[in-house]
C-alpha cells in the first residue's frame, strides 16, 4: 500500500516533468521562418517610411491625415486592410503604375525611384496608424513643399485672382 502510493507519486512527477519539457520544447520550436531560398525580407521601419513618403514625393499626390495632394487616393492606414501582405501593396502600385508614372513625369519632372528597402519602409508607414499620427507638414522637405505649393498655385489660380482683386 505504502509502496504503491510512492509509486504513483513518482509516476505523477515523471508525467508532470515530461509535460513541462514538452511545453518548453514547443516554445523553442517557434523560430522565425526564413524567407525562401536566396531571399531576405527587409526590416520594415514605419518611422523611416514617414520621412520617405514625403521626401520621395508620394505626398505630392497622395494624402495622409489630410496632408498631401488630392489627385490620387488617400493612403490613410485606417482605410487599409488591418493585416496586409506588403506584396499586395506593391501589386496595387503596379496596377496604378501607368497613370502614376505619367503624372509623376508631368508633376515632378521624373518617375520616382526607390530601393526595395525604401519601398518596404513606405509600405510600413502607410499601414501604421500610430506612425501616421506623427505625420505633419514639418516632415515635408522644402523641395517637395515648393512643388506642392506650385501645384496648389496652379489649381487655385482662379481663386487667388478673385481674392486679390
Ligand atoms: C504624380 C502623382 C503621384 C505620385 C507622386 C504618386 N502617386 Fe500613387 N497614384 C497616383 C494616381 C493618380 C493613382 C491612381 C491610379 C489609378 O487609379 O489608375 C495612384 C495609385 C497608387 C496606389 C494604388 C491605390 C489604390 O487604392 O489602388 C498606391 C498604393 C500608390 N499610388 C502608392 C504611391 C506611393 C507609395 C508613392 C510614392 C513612392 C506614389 N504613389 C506616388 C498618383 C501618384
Amino acid at each position: 500500500m505504502y509502496k504503491s502510493v510512492t509509486l504513483s507519486i513518482v509516476t505523477a512527477m515523471t508525467l508532470l516533468t515530461t509535460v513541462a519539457i514538452a511545453d518548453a520544447s514547443s516554445d523553442t520550436d517557434k523560430k522565425a521562418k526564413p524567407a525562401t531560398e536566396g531571399m531576405l525580407l527587409p526590416y520594415m521601419s514605419p518611422s523611416k517610411g514617414r520621412k520617405l513618403f514625403a521626401s520621395k514625393g508620394c505626398v505630392v499626390c497622395h494624402s495622409v491625415n489630410g496632408i498631401g495632394g488630392e489627385d490620387a487616393p488617400a493612403l490613410d492606414a485606417k482605410t487599409m486592410s488591418p493585416i496586409m501582405d506588403p506584396f499586395d501593396f506593391a501589386a496595387k502600385m503596379w496596377r496604378g503604375a501607368g497613370t502614376m508614372i505619367t503624372m509623376q513625369e508631368d508633376e515632378l519632372g521624373e518617375q520616382i525611384d526607390f530601393t526595395g528597402e525604401e519601398l518596404a519602409n513606405i509600405i510600413a508607414f502607410v499601414h501604421s496608424t500610430s506612425e501616421q499620427k506623427k505625420f505633419t507638414k514639418a516632415d515635408i522637405p522644402p523641395r517637395i513643399a515648393k512643388l506642392m505649393g506650385h501645384l496648389d498655385d496652379e489649381s487655385d489660380e482662379h481663386e487667388k485672382e478673385e481674392h486679390d482683386q
